[in-house]
């Protein structure tokens, strides 16, 4: 039985990825860079083009601080333990690549537009005081002064040092050029050959296999005596994967343009490159690649109830994207019942934020490494203990 390799093993493992969106190739990053073990990384599609494409790149653990009943209890503690690798991490692959990772350190804006939101930002405030997390109350005069280019309306709002941002854009090119020159890296465009023996899931030549593809995890595909299966059928765990829409897009960055993230509701505002992205619509249970334009043009307005001079801007993109979720919003991360078999995926709104912390906790497992009291609580197998 395959339970990860000692710290000091000269014999480094083998590790199979299942999925090269930034979750994989977080995984790969820190196996092939951070600890020198060799890594075979497989998508059927380009690298990167699915949620992590999708996103608009908000690294924001405070907006977890207050979560709603049935979230995993330390969603948000995994979340600030992540936003404190994102800066670590955006070095290394600068580094390693050459390239911009995307990553600015800006604090975020949480503002209310209405009663309701102001009661959700007090209700954040409240446990991010509790925590001793830095942030600060602004009324809207300060609002005005800070951000000029959001609407009067606003009532007041949050600064959050915690919630920066990254361009998730140019953080997949960037790991992708890392990975492409590493020769302990090898991707493969195409499925793995999974196979199932007594009752464990083996692919030739690898000691280790995480299963990371989002929203398409459960339906990884594994042969047994010459009939395809999917691997929710050796981890059941895997069948509480579900997948939530969502549609957004981008307008010119000009006069009015916002120059931190904004957010107000469900709705945020993302400077990129050049432009600002507008997000996003939250669709539960559906998988599109089109974006819809009524949807679209919904959308839009109600970034510019937020941000009035935005009216004008023209649009410079429209997009869809599907976010991975489990019941309790947390991902899977760690080995499942079946040894040798890890899950990394799940991670519904925090794709870009998880990523670093996703990437040490299945390192560590995989290599017989402590693993934290915090970490372990993102097991598969929860899944099992909420249901027995
Ligand atoms: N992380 C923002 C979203 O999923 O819409």
């Amino acid at each position: 039985m395959f339970r990860g390799f000692p710290r000091n093993s000269s014999s480094q493992p083998r590790v199979a990825i299942i999925g090269a969106g930034i979750i994989g190739l977080s995984l790969a990053f820190e196996l092939a860079y951070r600890r020198g073990t060799r890594v075979t990384l497989f998508d059927t599609r380009p690298a990167g083009r699915g949620a992590s494409w999708a996103a608009a790149g908000m690294i924001a653990p405070a907006f977890e601080a207050a979560a709603e009943e049935g979230v995993h209890p330390r969603l948000f503690d995994l979340c600030l333990e992540s936003a404190r690798l994102w800066p670590a991490f955006s070095e290394d692959i600068e580094r390693l690549s050459g390239l911009s990772s995307g990553f600015e350190a800006a604090p975020a804006l949480a503002v209310a537009l209405d009663a309701g939101e102001a009661a959700h930002l007090a209700a954040i405030s409240q446990v991010l005081s509790a925590r001793g997390v830095a942030h600060r109350q602004l009324t809207g005069d300060d609002l005005a002064q800070m951000e000029p280019a959001l609407s009067r309306d606003v009532l007041g709002g949050l600064e959050l040092e915690t919630d920066t941002r990254v361009d998730n854009r140019r953080t997949v090119r960037a790991l992708l050029a890392a990975l492409e020159a590493s020769p302990r890296v090898t991707f493969v465009k195409g499925a793995a050959s999974l196979t199932s023996r007594n009752g464990r899931v083996h692919l030739d030549g690898h000691d280790a296999i995480v299963a990371a593809a989002g929203w398409e995890t459960p339906v990884i595909k594994v042969a047994e005596r010459g009939q395809l299966y999917s691997l929710v059928n050796w981890e059941t765990a895997l069948d509480d994967i579900d997948c939530h829409a969502g549609q957004m897009l981008s307008v010119a960055a000009g006069e009015g343009a916002p120059e931190r993230v904004v957010r107000a509701g469900h709705v945020y505002l993302v400077p990129r490159d050049g432009q600002v992205v507008i997000g996003a619509t939250m669709e539960p249970d559906r998988v599109i690649d089109t974006p819809e334009a009524e949807v679209i043009e919904a959308l839009r307005l109600e970034g510019v109830k937020l941000c009035p001079d935005l009216a004008g801007a023209p649009v410079t993109e429209r997009w869809a994207g599907v976010r991975p979720g489990t019941p309790d919003h947390a991902p899977f991360i760690g080995e499942t019942v079946t040894p040798g078999l890890y899950v990394a995926a799940g991670h519904y709104r925090n794709g870009i934020l998880l990523a670093p912390v996703t990437a040490q906790i299945i390192a560590d497992q995989i290599l017989g490494q402590a693993v934290g009291e915090l970490a372990a609580t993102f097991t598969p197998r929860r899944a099992y203990s909420a249901t027995a």
